[in-house]
């Protein structure tokens, strides 16, 4: 099993390492970590484990405003700010870290895996870091991009099924075109590529991951099975959201609210208030920039409206419980083996 790369706080390097020690591959979501940042807490991951790591980044994918949508919301974000008490909100410059910088720290940190989203990797950047014995994973959430990734020479490209949590790993043609359900998208991966499939999306049980694996995968990624986790490090009003929205029956929906770019989670607030507006959303990586500041308020105050509630389609199964025991479940059902190092 892969712990998912969660970018965004979900994964503190504690919670990485406690995976490791059940026997997952550990993942740090580094996407919005700068390269410093990323260091630390590489180091502090590999002082408590030699255990292999993944780092994840996202690939550059911004794309220019249309006129007006900016300052637009900023114009609807302004009263937020003020009610929550923060400075005007605006546009940070940049607005994103910066990829080169990101990458050029992996490739110093030399972890055993980097994978990379939100693009198909560019093949000399591939090859640079295979020289470098690092094993690279590409995704894909239909076939003509894993068919594009799997070319750019990757060791291994994740299979992400329209059920998975948070953003959309979809870069050919629209979002929703790339909602394919992860037992249509792993049999057709696996047959139609000649590298190992993870299967991601919806992985709740140890059923779910066991019927992965018979369908091809070669490991099973997973996500919000881990959100409700102890260990996890998302806010407490985020997993109190999922155990209510599961309670009221609510099902998530895709977002770009937030970001900018589609991801999976439940409506709040925000959303709500974004879409009574009726305004446009700034593409990625613009949007997400501008709302940083609420979503730093809203895990300061545990305000469940001004927080980014990620979460796969199976979020009613996310168990509230330590770490230990989700991950041991999850193995027992699987017919793994339980591995505590
Ligand atoms: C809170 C959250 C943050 C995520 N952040 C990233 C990320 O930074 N990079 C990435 O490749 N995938 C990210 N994902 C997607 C996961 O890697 C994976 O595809 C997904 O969680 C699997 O589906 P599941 O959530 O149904 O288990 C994120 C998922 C969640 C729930």
């Amino acid at each position: 099993m892969v712990q998912a790369p969660m970018a965004g706080g979900a994964t503190p390097p504690a919670f990485i390492v406690a995976c490791m020690r059940h026997g997952l591959l550990g993942s740090l979501g580094a996407a919005y970590l700068s390269p410093e940042a990323m260091k630390a807490q590489v180091e502090e991951i590999a002082a408590a484990t030699a255990a292999p790591l993944n780092i994840n980044l996202f690939l550059p994918c911004g794309q220019p405003p249309a006129e007006g949508v900016v300052e637009g919301m900023l114009v609807h974000l302004a009263p937020l700010h003020e009610a929550a008490g923060l400075p005007p909100p605006h546009l940070p410059d940049p607005p994103e870290q910066d990829f080169t910088a990101q990458l050029a720290m992996l490739r110093r940190l030399r972890p055993r895996i980097a994978s990379f989203v939100f693009g198909c990797p560019d093949a000399g950047m591939v090859a640079a870091l295979k020289a470098e014995g690092i094993l690279v994973i590409g995704a894909a959430t239909h076939l003509e991009e894993a068919r594009r990734v799997a070319a750019s020479g990757v060791d291994a490209v994740v299979a992400q099924g329209g059920e998975a949590g948070a953003h959309r790993a979809t870069f050919i043609g629209s979002f929703e075109d790339g909602l394919v359900p992860l037992r249509e998208l792993l049999p057709q991966m696996v047959s139609a590529l000649d590298i190992p499939v993870i299967a991601a999306g919806g992985l709740m049980s140890g059923g779910d991951i066991r019927a992965a694996l018979e369908a091809g995968a070669a490991l099973a990624q997973i996500g919000t099975a881990l959100l409700r986790a102890d260990e996890c490090g998302i806010p407490q009003a985020h997993k109190d959201a999922l155990a209510a929205g599961a309670a009221a029956g609510a099902t998530t929906r895709l977002i770009r609210h937030w970001s900018g770019r589609a991801a999976r989670g439940l409506a709040n607030g925000f959303t709500r208030g974004i879409d009574a507006a009726g305004i446009a959303i700034p593409p990625f990586p613009l949007q997400n920039a501008m709302t940083q500041a609420l979503r730093g308020h809203g895990r300061k105050t545990g305000d469940a409206d001004m927080l980014a509630l990620w979460c796969g389609t199976g979020y009613s199964g996310a168990r509230a419980a330590p770490l230990a025991d989700i991950v041991s479940r999850l193995c027992a059902d699987a017919g793994f083996p339980s591995q505590n190092h």
